[in-house]
């Protein structure tokens, strides 16, 4: 009756692993979502935009008062500006943003790509599209990007390329010097780039984010996505934004005004005036973080495991290579079932998963306590 336009695809990892965890009480380190609540004074703004009068549709691109929030925030905290009408685009979730910019960038016959391991929603905008997934790995173990094997895996027919910094599953981040390699290649292939920044504040040790937007030469040629949900711990809320050059940015609202059409009218207003009130709010974030990947790290001393350094993100690496050499998909299931701790594996990120990689990935976005009995479990183990 029907021919799946993705044969491949079944439920996502995350759903299926916070599935169990639940069906078996385990400790959930699995889905990225923070199980401690958001700021105190967003709450309090949702509950004015609640009893406020604007209950009907925003802006198709997403209310003024957000935008010029988040226009003020990339100036602050990038010393960037961007023009709040042309630029940027309020979508409900990063999600979508990637949908629209790749589906507005690629067609049939065009080749898009991704760097693995990676974010599962990148291939199938690239295959719903009609265009090839070309998966370029990154550094088996720094997780780094190979510049020699991405410019042998660039023909004629690339037209786009999806980075994520701070990257989802790893914690690796880029480097300037790697933004500086985009910027060149980008510019000699004539490449657009789709840069997934939704970890864009959850930076460790010292280090600093480069977004595109820093970049004049990928600035002109990038769709940066960021996420509401990752900065203010409100993933539910399912707000993200697209910043972007007008030219893009144009082609990127005609597909979102047929995919959503808007985001919600008082969670943008909530978030406006969060940001409007708090703008130190972000840069708060990283020190928050970075205690609870340290409770994490040192809580796993003496376990049997070994750590990937985790740069960014609120993710964290291990290694279970000295104990046991089972497929990560089915060791985490099991040891969900009989540990009680719930993760996710990392070949799911991949499309031909490194042979003898065997490495899972934990979320520390969690209460200290929630962290302290994971490690305790894992100690167990
Ligand atoms: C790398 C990456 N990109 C995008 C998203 C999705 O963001 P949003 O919830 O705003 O759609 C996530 C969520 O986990 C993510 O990890």
């Amino acid at each position: 009756m029907l021919t799946s336009k993705l044969p491949h695809v079944g439920t996502t990892i995350f759903t299926k692993m916070s599935a169990l965890a639940a069906e078996c009480g385990a400790i959930n380190v699995s889905q990225g979502f923070p199980d401690f609540s958001p700021p105190e004074a967003l709450l309090g703004a949702l509950t004015e935009a609640a009893h406020s009068a604007q209950h009907q549709y925003p802006p198709m691109m997403g209310m003024q008062s957000l935008r010029e929030a988040i226009a003020a925030q990339v100036l602050k905290y990038r010393g960037v500006l961007v023009d709040e009408i042309n630029e940027i685009t309020i979508l409900p979730g990063a999600t979508e943003g990637i949908y629209c910019a790749i589906t507005a960038s690629v067609t049939t016959g065009d080749e898009v790509i991704l760097l693995d391991p990676c974010y599962d929603s990148y291939e199938p905008a690239v295959l719903l599209s009609g265009a090839v997934p070309v998966h370029v790995p990154l550094h088996p173990e720094t997780f780094a990007p190979q510049w020699d094997l991405i410019g042998n895996a660039i023909t004629s027919r690339t037209r786009m390329i999806v980075i994520n910094s701070p990257h989802n599953p790893t914690g690796s981040i880029w480097s300037d010097a790697d933004m500086r390699q985009l910027e060149h290649l980008a510019d000699h292939h004539d490449l657009l780039v789709c840069s997934d920044e939704v970890y864009e504040f959850l930076v460790f040790d010292g280090q600093r984010h480069h977004s595109v937007l820093d970049y004049p030469g990928l600035r002109a040629r990038s769709f940066a996505h960021f996420s509401f949900g990752k900065t203010f711990s409100v993933t539910g809320w399912k707000t993200g934004y697209c910043v972007a050059p007008a030219a893009l940015t144009r082609e990127l609202r005609k597909i979102h005004q047929f995919v959503c059409f808007v985001g919600v009218t008082p969670i943008q207003l909530a978030l406006a005036n969060f940001m409007h009130q708090h703008p130190e709010y972000p840069g708060q974030l990283a020190s928050d973080y970075q205690a609870r990947r340290d409770r994490l790290v040192n809580g796993l001393r003496g376990s049997r495991f070994k750590l990937t350094p985790s740069s960014g993100t609120y993710f964290q690496l291990i290694d279970y290579s000295d104990v046991t050499d089972e497929p990560g998909l089915e060791l985490a299931k099991r040891w969900t079932r009989e540990q009680g701790i719930a993760t996710i594996p990392l070949e799911p990120f991949y499309a031909q998963p490194p042979a003898g990689q065997r490495k899972l990935r934990l979320c520390f976005a969690k209460n200290l306590t929630t962290l302290d009995d994971a490690a305790e479990r894992l100690c167990a183990i």
